[in-house]
């Protein structure tokens, strides 16, 4: 008999997205102030793929600069065998954190020198970038040049407004007309309400630029760790220009981009300045187009201060990762912080969160009703019975959760998200306490295993929504209902009921571990 071949056509995913983390400097091990954005930003990319979105996710590390040459000089080492021995445990982070598919770039690779160069050459070119002498103040710390007004007074010596120690630096540099953009900029920002998240920090940029702007210095001629300025080997490029461009570069610069226009850059509010005044900047200059947003986030703290090397106070990703695991650890962060603040890590929180919010509220909800499913209901799915109103409210409540999971997700408000999705989990266990199958066992057992069918269609969305946070656990929960979906838009279309009766269910197993205070602290 001859085979039928059903053809199908695929349409090309046209919906893309990209999202960005800073490149970090590979001075000291990752911790988890840095392990931060690149998990929201794996959360980010997950969900718009979930989503049906062609997404790029980039990350990496910013391997030039003085900063980087002392450290080497110090070890006795060749920057380059210093980088390269650094990075290293950057990209190794990747697994650790369950980071999905993404492209690790490295300033010092070919094909980043290729587009500095040329951003460089482009602005050379519309005359943007001219040659004097620079003479003025630099931190190395921050691979910043301050002004004299922003310089602060800190046990009566001059200090970066960062508290970091500055230097007076005379030299014959290229210098970035910056102040031809003062206009250009402000009207990007007005035309453009959401370049600059979130509201706050567009704010605080916006009266940065309309202070007004000076012309920057963009090469160095006292270290030669650097990108080559074309055409004048005695200066490398300054740092964050050479650094900034990796955006552009891992997109196919100076080729085609073609994510670029969806660019979001999640940073740090320390480095806004450089992301939303300086970037776009460089990028007007050159006639190139301008990123879709630039998101900054807060600071990860310990007791109050933030975290990070120079503070000696770091946290481990590590460490945590091996006492909770990564999914809690992914989930924690994100559910804890509104993503903008700052927020502090406490142990006390941290299994306060993972005992009440997934082991007691999903954990055991799941467990419970799936344990009833596997004894009365031969652990199939089971028959759905006419819905009354209550059931209509839960399950209402379930299926309009992707759409406002995706509103919150879009705007990068992580823990809005998670909280939306912890309404509907509250709400199912409310509805498991009034319902009380397990009273219905003997008395309506019809009835009963219509509440727990209603529970598991409740359940779907929220195995599915939670997989670009908890990727490993929500995969477990897809397992324990037998379903998976590919797009949110499948979960979307199924509406309220989308599992078959009768389907067999594996036999329930615990999704989240519980944890001790003093075993943890
Ligand atoms: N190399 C530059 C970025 C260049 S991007 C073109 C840099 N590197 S960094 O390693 O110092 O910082 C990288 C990012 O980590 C920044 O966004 C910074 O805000 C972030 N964090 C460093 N410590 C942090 C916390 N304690 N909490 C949250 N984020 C933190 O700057």
């Amino acid at each position: 008999m001859a085979r039928v071949v059903k053809l199908v056509t695929v349409a090309p995913m046209t919906k893309r997205a990209y999202i960005t983390t800073p490149i970090y400097y590979p001075t000291a091990k990752p911790h988890m102030g840095s392990a931060y954005t690149t998990m929201a930003a794996d959360v980010y990319a997950r969900f718009k793929r979930l989503d049906g979105y062609d997404t790029r996710f980039q990350t990496g590390t910013d391997e030039h600069g003085q900063k980087m040459q002392h450290a080497a000089e110090k070890l006795g080492m060749t920057p380059q065998a210093f980088v390269d021995e650094q990075s290293a445990a950057y990209r190794d982070l990747a697994p650790l954190l369950n980071l999905s598919d993404h492209n690790f770039i490295r300033t010092t690779e070919p094909r980043h020198y290729a587009a500095a160069q040329h951003l460089w050459s482009k602005l050379v070119d519309a005359g943007y970038i001219y040659k004097d002498s620079y003479a003025g103040w630099y931190c190395v710390a921050d691979e910043a040049y301050y002004t004299e007004a922003e310089l602060i007074e800190k046990d009566g010596e001059r200090m970066a407004p960062t508290g970091r120690p500055v230097e007076w630096l005379e030299q014959e540099s290229y210098f970035f007309k910056l102040s031809a953009f003062q206009d250009k900029l402000i009207e990007h920002y007005t035309n453009n309400p959401t370049f600059i998240q979130p509201e706050s920090r567009r704010n605080e940029v916006m009266s940065f630029v309309k202070g007004g702007l000076e012309d920057i210095s963009v090469s160095r001629t006292t270290i030669n760790w650097g990108v080559p300025v074309p055409g004048d080997d005695k200066h490398v490029m300054y740092v964050w220009l050479d650094a900034l461009t990796n955006y552009a570069t891992g997109d196919g610069y100076p080729g085609e981009m073609p994510f670029f226009n969806e660019a979001i850059h999640l940073v740090g509010k320390d480095i806004l300045r450089f992301h939303a005044v300086y970037w776009p900047a460089f990028l007007m200059g050159a006639n190139e187009p301008l990123p879709k947003q630039i998101w900054a986030h807060g600071w990860l703290t310990k007791d109050g201060t933030k975290m990070g090397k120079s503070n000696n106070n770091v946290l481990d990703p590590q460490e945590l990762i091996n006492q909770y695991g990564i999914d809690a650890v992914r989930y924690f962060f994100l559910r804890e912080v509104p993503f903008g603040n700052d927020g502090d890590f406490s142990h006390e929180r941290m299994v306060q969160r993972c005992n009440t919010d997934l082991s007691n509220d999903v954990g055991n909800l799941f467990q419970r009703v799936l344990s009833m499913v596997a004894k009365n209901c031969a652990g199939q799915v089971p028959a759905l019975g006419t819905l009354r109103t209550e059931d209509e409210a839960l399950l209402q409540q379930a299926a309009a959760l992707p759409a406002l999971v995706r509103g919150h997700v879009d705007q990068l408000n992580f823990h809005k998200a998670l909280a939306a999705i912890w309404d509907v989990v509250g709400a199912a266990n409310k509805y498991m306490d009034t319902q009380a199958p397990w009273t219905l066992r003997k008395e309506n057992p019809e009835q009963m295993a219509h509440v727990l069918r209603v529970l598991l269609e409740c359940f779907r969305p929220l195995a599915v929504l939670l997989a670009p946070f908890m990727p490993a656990s929500a995969q477990t929960l897809q397992t324990q209902l037998n379903y998976h979906v590919i797009t949110l838009e499948e979960l979307e279309q199924a509406g309220q009921i989308g599992l078959t009766e009768g389907t067999a269910l594996p036999a329930p197993q615990g999704v989240f571990q519980r944890f001790e205070l003093e075993q943890a602290a």
